[in-house]
């Protein structure tokens, strides 16, 4: 059994997210003493963003990959290859001005792989990533569940592991961080219930 921790917060020891996927981790560890653990830190090692060669790379059969396609192939196929041999994954992702940090939505670049994580049929889209559990590590400055501002992050992450086939996702959440260290007690003691039922 292989556990995935993902961490993209810049927020360093004070990050709520990095918090939560700590102890979501010593939870899955615990409970599977044999299994391994893989690390993923993207803002101690950021994926660059997509460029013209990384995405042919990534999106292109590699048999017709150019000399600088080919030469990237091998490290870009490794963070999709690393989320496919993973049973859990654990997704630390802030929600920074609306959305999830950009080094998060450069490791998600690496995932939609049309015939690897997906495809296209006459039925529509079809994922293939199913297989794995993934528990999104989420914290939020504000409030989102009443509806009144709209969210693009647990929202984004949702429809895009929906899309390559992840039906097994729970989310892990404190909301309000922005009130205050009464709110965030709260909050982090209420998560902390919900990660001990996962
Ligand atoms: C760059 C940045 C942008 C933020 N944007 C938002 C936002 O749009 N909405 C919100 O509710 N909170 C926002 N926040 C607050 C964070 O969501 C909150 O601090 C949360 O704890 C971040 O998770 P972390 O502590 O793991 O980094 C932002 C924080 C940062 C650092």
């Amino acid at each position: 059994m292989q556990i995935l921790r993902i961490d993209s917060s810049t927020n360093g020891e004070q990050s709520i997210t990095r918090q939560l996927t700590q102890a979501i981790t010593d939870h899955f560890t615990a409970a599977n003493p044999g299994a391994t653990l893989v690390k993923r830190d993207l803002v101690a090692n950021p994926l660059a963003h997509i460029d013209t060669v990384t995405t042919e790379a990534i999106r292109t059969p590699p048999e017709s990959h150019s000399e600088a396609a080919a030469a990237a192939y091998p490290a870009e196929r490794a963070v999709l290859d690393q989320f496919l041999a993973s049973d859990v994954v654990i997704i630390g992702a802030p929600m920074y001005n609306f959305s999830i940090p950009s080094q998060l939505k450069s490791w998600l670049d690496r995932l939609g792989v049309a015939g690897v994580t997906f495809k296209y049929s006459e039925n529509g889209p079809e994922g293939l990533a199913g297989g794995r559990k993934v528990v999104i590590a989420s914290a939020r400055g504000g409030e989102y569940e009443n509806g009144t501002m709209t969210e693009n992050q647990e929202s984004l992450l949702l429809t895009m592991l929906g899309f390559i086939g992840v039906d097994d996702v729970t989310t892990i959440r404190v909301d309000k961080v922005g009130y205050g260290p009464d709110a965030i007690a709260a909050g982090m003691a209420a998560a902390k219930e919900k990660i001990d039922e996962l």
